[in-house]
């Protein structure tokens, strides 16, 4: 028996042990198998009959410790052999150890700890135990080496500590921490097994996409790993050196939405400058740089991924049926409210019903809503969906990205616009206005039909009655406007044609409305139309007059009330309509 003695504080050794992170501890145990030459490396986590973790141990088929090496592996801290040579000493895999201090982290998991470690030394085979009580924990006892035929190998077991933390051992989570750090490794080497609590660490089965881009810094190069995963795992970014043998690592340290993913940069000059990460961003460190451009690259390649989803979940409805729109769409408005539905509608798709009928509902009401509420959608969908903070943000960055909303509230107007001419024709030309109740029906809500300035008016009773009173003529449509310190009325009396006569009927009837004492103290502006089937030669000649605008009769003012009769064919409206739509949907397309 020999006993060897670490030259430190005790309190230095405690501090190496970082007794908060048990799962640390547990690396360092794997690491130091896998620095073994190990090819299988068994974590067992005994448990109490009650299920407290109550022993911790890490079993390894490599190469062991000699007895004539055992003191210098356990008598001193930092100094590792590892340090100074270039890989693992029968096989050459990368070593992970470098400080010669991973061991005193198995106080992390016990009081005592016992490593049994079965080596080919000077002497033959051998079995030497040495054993350390945290009690003297810079103390390690080794015992007599004793020849044996056992395989060679290191078991390392740590018990007598009740510590709630180890009870998290088990933990699925800290199985995906593991598979995770040890991603590179495991897929460099693949006859490396690692098991823990009885579960293959096996990065493959939950690695669900892999890319490595080239990272350039300086005058150095380096290369970015991500891997993505299918479950959730903790965003990190390893350090690695070169062969992705993680030494240290950093938070991500940027906004995925919906991905799962570890990255790992790998730079050969990485144990060496790894310290200077905790100096933070602000420090002018060869890391902080190295990983300022990962993240950056990190960035681009999950804007790439995230539209890559987006087309697949897109293509996904479409297949199904479910998508509110066919074809390729035609004009820039189209595309750029396709391009924004796509944006909001993926943004959102956790939400969206799991079965295809009620998805294509779902996804019909976001059209609707973005046409007619464009500027609104966020807010709408954060009400009904509750969103996170991610998901709004996206959403958010969505909408304010292009001038979406304007564009598509322009694009909606135009198609509905182009809905009413299209109604008014059939009505107006193809039935020659034969369905007064149905061209009133259409109209009621379009007075825009008769002039961009007629666009907000609607039905007022005031005016109803005062034209109940004078019922000369049949009127197709009454519609006004309160403004300031007046009104705006607009008349409309249909006609099958529109001759000398009629215009003198409706020119009487329009000065009899305006003379009508029950709008008496207001300034009223009328606009009285007479449009029928045709304008008669006569009429159209009174029509034209070199000083009104074209189908205005009478333009006159009295007694502070402006009144205008108007003559046209409903031919000539429905035109009109539709040269002033087409005028507004040019410029939106070409907004310069
Ligand atoms: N399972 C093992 N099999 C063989 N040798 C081991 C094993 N565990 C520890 N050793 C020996 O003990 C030494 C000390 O291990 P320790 O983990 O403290 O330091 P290290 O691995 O050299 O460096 P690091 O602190 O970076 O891990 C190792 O260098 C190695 O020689
Ligand atoms: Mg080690």
């Amino acid at each position: 028996m020999r006993r060897v003695h670490l030259e430190a504080a005790e309190d230095h050794v405690q501090r190496l042990a970082r007794e908060s992170d048990p799962l640390g501890a547990v690396k360092e145990l794997i690491w130091n198998a896998l620095d073994a030459d190990a090819t299988r490396v068994d974590v067992v986590l005994h448990r109490s009959p009650l299920g407290a973790v109550e022993r911790v141990t890490v079993h390894d088929d490599g190469t062991g410790m000699a007895p004539e090496a055992l003191a210098a592996a356990f008598d001193r801290i930092g100094g590792s052999w590892k340090k100074w040579t270039s890989g693992t000493l029968l096989k050459q895999r990368t070593l992970h150890g470098s400080n010669g201090q991973g061991r005193l982290r198995a106080y992390a998991l016990g009081d005592h700890i016992r490593w049994t470690t079965v080596a080919d030394g000077g002497g033959g085979r051998s079995r030497t135990e040495v054993s350390a009580h945290a009690a003297t924990r810079n103390d390690f006892l080794i015992g007599d080496s004793r020849p044996t035929t056992d395989p060679t190998g290191t078991l390392v077991e740590a018990w007598g500590k009740q510590s709630p933390r180890l009870d998290r051992l088990p933990l699925r989570a800290n199985h995906r921490r593991l598979t995770t750090e040890l991603a590179p490794y495991l897929t460099a080497y693949p006859e490396v097994t690692v098991v823990y609590d009885g579960t293959p660490v096996d990065p493959g089965t939950s690695i669900r996409r892999t890319a490595v881009y080239p990272l350039a810094f300086g005058a150095e190069t380096a290369q970015l790993k991500v891997i993505e995963w299918s479950a959730a795992v903790d965003r990190e970014l390893h350090l690695c050196d070169q062969h992705g043998i993680p030494v240290g690592s950093v938070d991500a340290g940027i906004r995925a939405p919906g991905f799962d993913f570890t990255a790992y940069v790998l730079w050969h000059a990485m144990a060496d400058n790894v310290g200077d990460v905790h100096l933070g961003d602000a420090h002018d460190s060869q890391v902080t740089a190295l990983v300022a451009v990962a993240r950056e690259q990190l960035r681009a390649h999950f804007r790439s991924r995230a539209d890559d989803r987006r087309r697949e979940l897109v293509e996904g409805w479409r297949a199904e049926g479910s998508y509110p729109y066919d074809g390729a769409p035609a004009g820039e408005p189209a595309r750029v409210e396709r391009e924004t539905f796509d944006l909001v509608a993926t943004t959102v798709h956790r939400h969206l019903p799991g079965r295809g009928n009620q998805r294509r509902g779902t996804l019909r009401l976001l059209c609707e809503v973005l046409r007619s509420q464009p500027d609104r959608v966020a807010d709408l969908l954060d009400d009904i969906f509750k969103l996170s903070d991610d998901e709004r943000g996206q959403l958010d960055q969505a909408l304010r990205r292009t001038a979406a909303p304007r564009v598509i509230r322009a694009a909606t107007t135009v198609a509905d616009r182009l809905g009413v001419i299209a109604a008014l024709r059939r009505l107006a030309l193809d039935e020659r206005a034969e369905d007064p109740a149905a061209l009133r029906a259409l109209l009621a809500d379009e007075s825009w039909v008769f002039g961009e300035r007629h666009g907000l008016l609607a039905g007022d009773r005031t005016l109803d009655g005062l034209l109940v009173r004078h019922a000369e003529v049949e009127v197709l449509l009454a519609l006004a406007r309160r403004e300031h310190e007046g009104r705006q009325n607009l008349v409309v009396v249909a006609a099958p044609t529109v001759g000398l006569k009629e215009l003198a009927r409706v020119t009487a009837y329009a000065d009899a409305i305006a003379g009508d004492g029950g709008l008496r103290g207001r300034r009223v502006d009328w606009d009285v139309w007479l449009v029928g089937s045709e304008v008669d030669s006569e009429a159209r000649l009174e029509a034209r007059h070199p000083d009104r605008p074209p189908g205005c009769v009478q333009d006159r003012v009295e007694g502070g009330n402006r009144v205008r009769v108007w003559a046209r064919s409903w031919s000539e409206v429905v035109h009109e309509c539709a040269d002033r739509v087409r005028f507004y949907q040019d410029s939106m397309a070409d907004p310069s």
